[in-house]
């Protein structure tokens, strides 16, 4: 059956490492029959979620304006989520974080829309690399929220060993973003 995947990127660099990884995994979605939508979120800024509570009171997910309002009609579409960041200090980069953190509106019990988001991919590229545990943090964090929205895990590619934007290629790892996009 045909699933609407939606990949969210967290780079700021385009053409970037963890960019050509995405590509490569849409690729393989598409290959598979899925439709894919992209959302840039380094070039679709997203303001950090203030607490605030007031979450759908003037109708929208978030009450403050900012491209979180071109997002949220694609979260509500999709099927499938995909986070695809660069490393930043262990974790996902900061401008993908605050659009995650959004996805906060959608868990409060007052919530008029919900997501139906039942499964979850990360991609990942990095100069550091998973066996010397520098991956652990975004690794955690992704499976925690996984974990705590009942998503399933269908992947996580980590990719060591890259610094400059284009050294993914040398790594020979987009092979593997198209197959893993293939078996989504
Ligand atoms: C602000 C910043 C923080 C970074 N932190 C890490 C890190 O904690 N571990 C690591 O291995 N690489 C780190 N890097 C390197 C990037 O993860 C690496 O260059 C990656 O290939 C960039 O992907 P991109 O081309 O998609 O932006 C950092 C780079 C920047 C600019």
């Amino acid at each position: 059956m045909a699933k609407k995947i939606l990949v969210l990127t967290g780079s700021p660099r385009q053409l970037g490492n963890s960019a050509l990884l995405a590509d490569a995994f849409i690729q393989g979605v598409k290959t598979a029959g899925h439709t894919v939508q992209v959302f840039e979120t380094a070039f679709h800024p997203i303001l950090p979620c203030k607490a605030c509570d007031k979450c759908w009171t003037n109708g929208k997910p978030c009450v403050f304006p900012d491209e979180f309002e071109k997002l949220a009609p694609m979260l509500e579409e999709a099927d499938v989520l995909v986070l695809c960041t660069p490393l930043y200090w262990f974790t996902m980069t900061a401008q993908l974080k605050a659009a995650v953190d959004k996805l906060y509106s959608y868990m409060k019990p007052t919530a008029p829309r919900k997501l139906k988001i039942k499964e979850c991919v990360l991609l990942a590229a990095a100069e550091g690399n998973e066996a010397d545990g520098d991956y652990d943090g975004l690794k955690a964090t992704y499976k925690s929220i996984a974990d705590y929205l009942k998503w399933k895990d269908r992947g996580m590619l980590l990719v060591g060993g890259t610094w400059d934007a284009g050294e993914i290629i040398k790594t020979g790892k987009l092979k593997e973003a198209l197959e893993l996009g293939k078996t989504i």
